[in-house]
C-alpha cells in the first residue's frame, strides 16, 4: 500500500505512471490498427474478427475497464505532472526550457487532450452509434455485426474522414515525442541508444498514420463502394429515427 501511495505521490512514480500506460495504450493502439486492417480482406474477414471478439463479452469487457484505467491514470499524470512542471520553475527559466524543447514536446499535453475528444467522437461514431444509431444495426448475410459496411458507410462522408485523418496526424506528432520519452524514463535512450530509441520512435509513429489513414483515404478513393448501394437499400428498410 506504501509503494502505491509512493508511485502516485512523487514526480519519479508519476513519470513510470505515464510510461507503462503510455506503453499500453501503444499496443493498445498497435492491435486495434492490425484488426481494422483487416477490413482490406474483405467484409467476410472483419465481420468474422469483429464477431469473434464480441462472442466473449467477460474478455471484452474485461478490457474494456483495463483500457479505461490505462487512460484515466496516462492522463491523471500527464495533467499532475504538467502543473507541477509549471508551477516549479521560474518565468524566464521555463521560456528558455520551451525555446529549447520540440514543438512537439511544449504541445503534449494538448494533442493529448485533443486526442482524448477524438477518443470520445470515435467512441460515439463507431461503439454506441450515437451519431448514426442505424451503422450499429447493419447485418451481413450470416446474422453477424456488419462492421465492414459501417466503416465504409462512416468514412465515405469526407468531412468525417478529413477529421479521423487529421486526428491521426496529431496522434502521429504525439506518438513520435511521447515513444521517447517512454524509453527515457524506462532508461532505454541513454547514450548511443538515443539514435535508435528516437528512430524506433518516429517509425511507429508514422507507420499507425500511415496503416490509420489508409482506411478512410481507400473508402474516399472508392474501396469498398459496391456496399453502399445496399447500404442506402438498407437505410430504407429500417425503422425512421
Ligand atoms: C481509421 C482508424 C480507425 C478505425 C477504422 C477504427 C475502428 C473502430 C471500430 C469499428 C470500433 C468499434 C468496435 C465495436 O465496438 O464494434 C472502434 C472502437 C474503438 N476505437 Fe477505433 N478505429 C480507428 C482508430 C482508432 C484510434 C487511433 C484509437 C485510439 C487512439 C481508437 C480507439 C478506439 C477505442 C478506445 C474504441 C472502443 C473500444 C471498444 O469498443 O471496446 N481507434 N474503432
Amino acid at each position: 500500500m506504501n509503494l502505491i501511495t509512493a508511485i502516485f505521490h512523487s514526480t519519479l512514480g508519476k513519470k513510470y505512471l505515464m510510461a507503462i500506460t503510455g506503453l499500453l495504450l501503444i499496443l493498445f493502439v498497435i492491435g486495434h490498427m492490425l484488426g481494422n486492417l483487416q477490413i482490406f480482406l474483405g467484409q467476410e474477414t472483419i465481420n468474422a474478427y469483429g464477431a469473434m471478439i464480441k462472442s466473449k463479452p467477460a474478455l471484452l469487457w474485461g478490457a474494456r475497464s483495463g483500457l479505461l484505467l490505462v487512460i484515466a491514470i496516462h492522463i491523471w499524470s500527464a495533467i499532475t505532472l504538467t502543473k507541477r512542471n509549471n508551477g516549479a520553475r521560474p518565468v524566464g527559466y521555463r521560456v528558455n526550457r520551451a525555446v529549447a524543447a520540440s514543438y512537439a514536446s511544449r504541445t503534449m499535453i494538448w494533442s493529448g487532450l485533443i486526442l482524448l475528444a477524438f477518443i470520445i467522437y470515435h467512441i460515439l461514431h463507431f461503439t454506441v452509434g450515437a451519431l448514426d444509431p442505424t451503422l450499429l444495426k447493419l447485418k451481413d448475410d450470416s446474422g453477424r455485426h456488419d462492421i465492414y459496411q459501417m466503416i465504409i458507410s462512416g468514412f465515405s462522408q469526407p468531412l468525417v474522414s478529413g477529421f479521423y485523418i487529421l486526428s491521426m496526424a496529431l496522434l502521429c506528432m504525439h506518438l513520435s515525442h511521447g515513444t521517447s520519452s517512454l524509453f527515457q524514463s524506462l532508461g532505454f535512450r541513454s547514450g548511443r541508444q538515443k539514435v535508435w530509441a528516437d528512430w524506433l520512435a518516429l517509425v511507429l509513429a508514422w507507420g499507425i498514420f500511415v496503416g490509420n489513414s489508409s482506411i478512410p483515404l481507400a473508402i474516399l478513393m472508392g474501396y469498398g463502394k459496391e456496399v453502399l448501394k445496399q447500404w442506402s437499400g438498407t437505410q430504407k428498410s429500417l425503422p425512421a429515427r
